[in-house]
Order: structure tokens, then sequence, then C-alpha cells
């Protein structure tokens, strides 16, 4: 199975069979002026980083990992978690609308087969506290994955496409179809914002309605999580009746 893809030549689209992590080439090529929609992608990642900090499994010819940079030119800093919620929407879209598989996201960023992991997505921005340089939307996606080669630490909460459906996915064309839907999502993003996105996130969350313990450095809540905001953020119940809003986190 160490089949290479095939991605053609195209000047917005860095290929790399290895890399240390496509969010860190993305950020060293937004640096030198990289054009909005650029993006890096590799067979493998050698230092590949997940959300607060923990390192994420990417080994050959096996994932998707890729990066895209985003220059938006009206977004604010206080609505670009929104882009991690958007991304979510159009990967759980694509994947449910073309090859039936029934992608839950539970907030913000995780992406779920059978309650299992499957994808994530790290967005990181570089920009001041009114006005965002650049965003950088990190996505990995497992796909051709058995279950034995996930690290025995991953593997009880970890899948792939194919553990959980049982077939072999032609990488090439997940990226390319993937990277259509997300370039036309990203511009309805930019130009509508987040209301076209909104219900089918509420349609596609495992997190409303639950009980839940949401960890961010440096607190933590428990309760119950009742609602989605119009801005992306988690509306949750804590055991006084108090409702919070929480713009960042995990739950637990
Ligand atoms: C998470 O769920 O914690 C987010 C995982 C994000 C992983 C992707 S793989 C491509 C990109 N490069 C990285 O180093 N991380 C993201």
């Amino acid at each position: 199975m160490n089949k290479s893809m095939e991605i053609p030549e195209n000047k917005n689209i860095y290929y790399f069979n290895s890399i240390d992590s496509t969010n860190q080439a993305v950020r060293r090529l937004a640096e030198q002026d990289a054009a909005h929609f650029s993006i890096v992608i590799a067979e493998e990642q050698l230092a590949g980083r997940g959300r607060l900090g923990r390192s994420w499994f990417s080994p050959p010819y096996s994932g998707l990992w890729f990066s895209i940079l985003l220059r938006p030119k009206l977004l604010t800093p206080p609505n670009a978690a929104q882009i991690t919620l958007v991304t979510a929407v159009v990967i759980a879209s694509y994947l449910r609308d073309h090859h039936g598989l029934e992608v839950k996201i539970k907030w913000p960023n995780d992406l779920l087969l059978e309650n299992k992991k499957v994808g994530g997505i790290l967005t990181e921005l570089k920009g001041k506290p009114d006005h965002i340089e650049y965003l950088i939307v990190g996505i990995g996606l497992n796909i051709n994955q058995q279950q034995s080669d996930f690290p025995t630490n991953l593997g009880l909460q970890a899948a792939s496409l194919s553990t959980i459906s049982g077939q072999l996915y032609d990488r090439t064309e997940l990226f390319l179809s993937l990277r259509d839907d997300l370039i036309k999502g990203y511009g309805l993003f930019f130009s509508n914002g987040f209301n076209p996105f909104y219900h089918l996130w509420k349609k596609y969350t495992i997190t409303l309605g639950k009980k839940v313990t949401i960890t961010w450095p440096g607190g933590t809540l428990a309760g119950e999580a009742l609602d989605l905001t119009e801005e992306g953020a988690l509306l949750v119940k804590d055991s006084l009746g108090n409702t919070k809003i929480i713009n960042y986190g995990e739950i637990k």
C-alpha cells in the first residue's frame, strides 16, 4: 500500500514526500508572501501537530495531511474560529454525499465515524487583535490505515475511513475533490459568513444535548452543551444553571 498520490502540477499546491508539519510549511510559505489558497500536502509528517500541543500521528501513504493558507480580507480574529467549524462541515458533507460515510462533528474540530476519531483540524492565525494577516487550516484525515497501524495509545479512539467501511480509497481523488469543496466553502464563508454552515453543523454534531466537560489551558467546565451560537461558540449550562459561552477548548 506504499502508493504515492499523483498530485497534478499546480502553482498553488506544494507536494512533499516527507515534511515536519504541513502547518509549519505553510507558515514558512506565508512569510514569503505565498498566495491565498496555497496548499501544502505531504505523504508523511515527521512532526505532525494536533491541538493543545499534542502530536498528530501521520504515517506515510495512508492519510491526508494538508494545510491551506487563507488571507481573508474582512474576517476579524473573533470570527476566525468559525473557519474550523466551516472546514468540518465541508469535509463531513463531502464524505457523506460522495462516500456514504456518516461523519459526525464533535465540537470544535473532531471528525468522527462510529464515535472514533478519523480526522482533526488545527487552525492557526497570525495577526493583531483587530486584523488577520493569515490563517493556516491544517487538516488530518485517516484514510487507508488498518486498525493495527495505530499506536496502542490511539488504537481505541482512532479509526480510518477504511477501518470503518472496509474499503480502500484513492487519496489523490479524495484530496482533489475535497480541495475544490473547501475552496468553494471558504468563498461562501468569506462572502456570506457562517450562516450557510450553521444548520449543517447542528445537523452533523454529536455535541449538543450532551453532558460535557470542557477543558482549556487553565480552566475546565462541566455542564450540558445546549446550543451553538451563530458565531460558532458553544453554550454550556453549568451545574448552577448558568449558561456560559465557550469559544475555545476541548471536550473530554
Ligand atoms: C487535532 O485534532 O488535534 C488536530 C489535528 C490536525 C492534524 C493536521 S495534519 C496536517 C496539519 N499539519 C499538522 O501538523 N497538523 C495538521
